[in-house]
């Protein structure tokens, strides 16, 4: 992620959708770049923030945004925080498909006020490692996201762990991620290299930058090297920066 690194890349997780493969390509895919991304978090996140809460977004669908969730949770975890994974993607969620768990109870149970205990919500693989579902689909998934009752969650969700990553949806097709924003720390924008269009991540940035939302940095996904054709997008980051440091 982070602007000035241009060495980020991803592993695929593509066949990581079922619980018999998961742990194996969790290791698999835990690579140095995950690290990296880990430890480039450390110079974006601002100081003295007790739980940093961390969407996940991008400008359109498929750009690898749940798989940089889980891998980024995982990774924060691995090294001995607590942490919590909630899939915030509640049009298309994948986080219980990808971690072969329950897609309910979840999210929406929350946000409807149901008492279920967060314990539920342990992973198997990790035991600091929290991973909340989407739970059932809601008709108003923007509202919900953006809602007092989610700020109240988050807040309460805050006091019990290090670090909240959350799963959502791209910023130019729906405006959830926008409507969630004011209660994150800040989000991370992921760039599927070859994939994702030019001008539809200037309008995610230009987006986000109305919107006021902190954005922590950008995860290029799928890039094969160090160097690759980030350089197109090189552009972008600079827009990037520009809209975050203005
Ligand atoms: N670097 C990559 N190389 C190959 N496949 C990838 C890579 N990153 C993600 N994928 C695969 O691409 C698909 C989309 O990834 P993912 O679900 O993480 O994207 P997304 O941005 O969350 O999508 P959506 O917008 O639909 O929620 C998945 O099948 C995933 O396994
Ligand atoms: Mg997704």
């Amino acid at each position: 992620m982070a602007k000035d690194n241009k060495n980020t890349k991803v592993t695929p997780f593509a066949s990581a959708e079922s619980k018999k493969t998961l742990h194996k390509n969790l290791e698999f895919t835990a690579t140095e770049q995950y690290k990296l991304l880990r430890a480039n978090l450390g110079f974006t996140l601002p100081e003295g923030v007790k739980c940093p809460i961390i969407g996940v977004t991008s400008s359109m669908r498929g750009e690898g945004k749940s798989t940089t969730a889980v891998n980024l949770s995982y990774v924060l975890a691995e090294s001995g925080n607590k942490v919590l994974l909630i899939d915030g993607d509640l049009r298309i969620p994948s986080i219980a498909k990808k971690m072969g768990i329950e897609a309910t109870p979840g999210m929406t149970d929350f946000l409807m006020g149901k008492e279920v205990a967060i314990d539920k919500f342990k992973s198997d693989v990790l035991e600091n490692w929290f991973i909340i579902p989407s739970g059932d689909l809601p008709p108003n998934p923007s509202e919900l996201l953006g809602s007092h009752r989610m700020e109240t969650f988050l807040d309460a969700m805050a006091k019990k762990f290090d670090y909240i990553v959350i799963d959502l949806p791209p910023v130019n097709i729906v405006s959830d991620a926008l409507a969630i924003s004011k209660y994150t720390t800040g989000m991370i924008t992921v760039i599927r290299e070859g994939y994702t269009e030019k001008k539809e991540l200037e309008k995610c940035f230009r987006q986000l930058k109305l919107s006021n939302v902190h954005v922590l940095g950008c995860v290029m996904n799928g890039s094969k090297s160090g160097k690759g054709s980030y350089g197109k997008y090189k552009r972008y980051y600079k827009y990037y920066r520009y809209y975050s440091s203005h």
